[in-house]
């Protein structure tokens, strides 16, 4: 499983010589993040000084990450990559599919039945190309890549939102779409807004109740679910330094939680204290190196005003333990005014359960401290009201808790330990069966990150609250939500009162880490041979087939698939909740195409003309139609069409059946590139207006489509029902790569070409 610490070391021998002209560059002292990113950028040194939060810029990632569930989609484009290898080390971690409902052993195995194929998969594609694999029941994502792969310094992305997870070792660590994992996988450049830069500086110390998940709880009340958009939040300050590399981790994945690109924080001694724990003392050794190189230049944290666009102050000594919720992470509440909250409000005061864990929260640190409550329980002789459960992030750590006799200790107060996955973070919770959508009115509190309603338990009348472990665990066993322990006491069962202590744990476990089977599966040395295992009749994957060029003479003579009004997001265009399922399996997940958007001509969704047969119908059994009768489709849209998230199916899928250009108002940014890497034509009105002149039985003529080429907008001929034409101009923002793209079908087709 070892991390590639030949790879750390070459990336450690670049960052000193590019940080120093960086800095020469920039002309300034340079924060950590700014190190980070010029450090890492694809074609070395640029000529000028990149303008925050609007140049794009292309880097080169250290390093890949990709969940179960995005994988799927990612690995089968990359096998049309035509590479023998992935092009940087890269793993794949089998946690979103497992799904919680009795305990660790039955799930996991219940897990193996439901989606083995899908498991088998991903495996046999990790073997074949060198895919370092993490098989169900390793652990989550983000706490595996902490414990074995995340380095200070160095720059990853992953198919997963929270993989910002990795800031806590001192990287700059992005989630990104499949689309983008499979081009670094191919060995090509990775492209990012360059971002702005948000400094977050920590005074004070944690003490007593308050733990580093109240730091992230605050900065979300300060900077909303929106503050961090764009921005790189970047940590500072003794209050930074006092704290646990894994205390960090937890910081900077819900930085996900504010829109933040990512979140990161400087090299310390706490990271190099976890980096020699989790086996790594040769990357520590490294790191101790370069060490000035891997935190921001001590002039930009002594005067944080001039080289950060935004300043937030904590004061860590003050700070107290918060609640953040229901159904909104940034809905901050400190637990002294919880009582008052609660009544205003009518949140339900009884706790159904506390749930810790998670990628967010499973420290060996966290759980050690909401272990010393638990004790307590027993030896204060409490009961504990609410239901308790626990989803250790790592095999690794649970198997460490478990011989440091935690897991014991929570068993006496009757919890369940889920399988070392998402489970109940995702909605892989099975806590109503069916009966969830109309579960009752009730009240959780766990240590995830994200507490949309019906996020956990798929209810959308369950309120659930994010905090601490430790605020968790004393909530659970008060079984009140406006329980405030630092001032409140219970009656215990001989009818005292007793206070419970305040958290004690363990930074690191002072026996070290152990494990029996941390899950790992090595792919071969040379996987040439490796078969891919795909079911010829599998309704959850399917190999693809290379897309086919869109021929110039194709663009005659299309038809109108759909005029979307207003909002159209990738939601619209490729839903999820039930269709997740076939992710992997793109000729069934094409049957939810664009079944969200709303035409324009009736205001219903999924309810388009066919141009053939004059009957109205489903979108994608109307474009099934027209592929099958060899017409190409154009779908023509509104303002930011594409955005949400940069889930590539939303451009694959309509590529798949069919249609040829997608034409609106603007685009939402990532998704105007998916389309253009599947080979499609994305294009804008050069007026706006024209947008009025689409009519439901219109066809489309493309006049100068062999002329395509950079800055110079296509025309297109439109032909109403009544004969008359009107003409279109349509503005694209394709360079030279891009239009080979089209040109050869997809940037896949492309990559193949020039690697054959
Ligand atoms: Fe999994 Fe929840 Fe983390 S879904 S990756 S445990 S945010």
């Amino acid at each position: 499983m070892a991390f590639d610490i030949d790879m750390i070391k070459k990336v450690y021998a670049n960052i000193p010589g590019r940080v120093d002209k960086a800095r020469e560059l920039v002309g300034r002292p340079l924060t950590l993040a700014e190190k980070i990113l010029y450090s890492h950028l694809w074609d070395g040194m640029p000529e000028k000084v990149y303008a925050r939060g609007r140049d794009y810029v292309d880097f080169a990632p250290d390093r890949v990450a990709c969940q179960d569930a995005t994988a799927q989609m990612a690995l089968l484009q990359f096998m049309h990559a035509g590479k023998p290898t992935v092009a940087v080390p890269t793993t794949v971690h089998c946690d979103h599919l497992i799904q919680a409902k009795v305990g660790a052993e039955a799930d996991l195995k219940r897990a193996n039945q439901t989606s083995n194929e899908v498991f088998d998969f991903l495996e046999s594609v990790s073997n074949k190309y060198g895919i370092g694999f993490w098989k169900p029941g390793a652990g989550i994502i983000h706490q595996v890549v902490l414990e074995n792969y995340a380095f200070p310094g160095g720059m990853m992305i992953g198919t997963d939102s929270h993989t910002v997870n990795a800031g806590g070792l001192g990287m700059v660590a992005i989630g990104v779409g499949g689309a983008d994992a499979v081009d670094v996988m191919a060995g090509m450049a990775w492209e990012l807004k360059f971002p702005k830069l948000i400094g977050v500086r920590l005074t004070g110390k944690l003490s007593g109740w308050t733990a580093p998940k109240d730091v992230i709880l605050k900065v979300a009340d300060i900077l909303t679910v929106k503050g961090g958009t764009g921005a790189i939040i970047e940590y500072f300050g003794e209050g930074a330094t006092s704290m646990s590399c894994t205390g960090k981790g937890t910081i900077c994945n819900m930085g996900a939680e504010v829109g933040a690109t990512t979140s990161t924080f400087g090299y310390d001694d706490s990271m190099d204290r976890y980096l020699r724990a989790t086996g790594r003392a040769d990357v520590a050794d490294e790191a101790r190196k370069i060490a000035p190189y891997l935190t921001a230049d001590p002039e930009a944290y002594a005067n944080p005003e001039a080289y950060f666009d935004q300043l937030i102050e904590i004061d860590l000594s003050t700070l107290e333990p918060h609640l953040n919720g229901p159904f909104t992470p940034d809905l901050a509440t400190p637990i002294s005014k919880m009582r008052e909250a609660a009544r205003e409000n009518d949140w339900p005061l009884r706790v159904e359960y506390g749930l810790i864990g998670s990628c967010t929260n499973s420290s060996y640190e966290d759980i050690s401290r909401a272990a010393s409550l638990a004790k307590q329980v027993a030896d204060k002789k409490l009961k504990t009201k609410a239901n308790f459960t626990i989803t250790p992030g790592s095999e690794q750590v649970r198997y460490t808790i478990e011989r440091d006799g935690f897991i014991d200790t929570f068993n006496h107060i009757g919890a369940t330990v889920f399988a070392n996955a998402c489970g109940p973070c995702i909605g892989m919770w099975d806590r109503y069966g069916d009966n969830a959508s109309t579960g009752p009115r009730n009240t959780i509190v766990h240590s995830f990150n994200r507490n949309f309603a019906k996020r956990a338990d798929g209810n959308p009348n369950t309120l659930a609250f994010v905090g601490s472990p430790e605020l968790v665990t004393a909530i659970a066993i008060a079984g009140r939500l406006d329980f405030n322990p630092i001032t409140d006491t219970l009656i215990n069962e001989d009818g005292e009162e007793v206070k419970l202590d305040e958290p004690r744990g363990y930074e690191l476990p002072p026996e070290g880490f152990a494990v029996e089977d941390a899950g790992y599966v090595a792919p071969k040395e040379d996987g040439s041979s490796v078969e891919v295992k795909v079911a010829p009749d599998s309704e959850r994957l399917q190999l693809l087939d290379p897309f086919e060029p869109i021929r110039p003479e194709s663009l005659l003579g299309m038809r109108l698939l759909i005029k979307a009004y207003g909002k159209c997001t990738t939601d619209h265009i490729s839903m999820a909740g039930p269709w997740l399922r076939f992710r992997g399996h793109l000729d069934n997940i094409a049957n939810n195409t664009l079944i969200g958007a709303v035409n324009a001509f009736n205001k219903k969704t999924n309810f388009v003309k066919n141009q053939l047969t004059g009957e109205y119908g489903g979108v994608p059994d109307t474009q099934r139609a027209y592929k099958k009768a060899g017409i190409r489709t154009l779908v023509v849209g509104d303002h930011n069409y594409g955005e949400g998230s940069s889930r590539e199916h939303a451009a694959m899928q309509p590529r798949h059946l069919g249609v040829a250009a997608v034409l609106v108002k603007s685009f939402a940014r990532i998704h105007e590139t998916n389309l253009k890497k599947q080979g499609m034509l994305a294009l804008t009105f050069a007026r706006e207006e024209d947008y009025d002149l689409i009519r439901e039985d219109d066809t489309f003529n493309f006049l100068d489509i062999d002329s395509f080429a950079p800055d110079r907008p296509l025309t297109i001929e439109v032909v109403h029902s009544d004969g008359s034409k009107d003409t279109i101009m349509a503005n694209h923002s394709y360079n030279d790569t891009q239009i080979q793209w089209f040109r050869e079908g997809s940037a896949l087709n492309l990559i193949k070409k020039e690697n054959a």
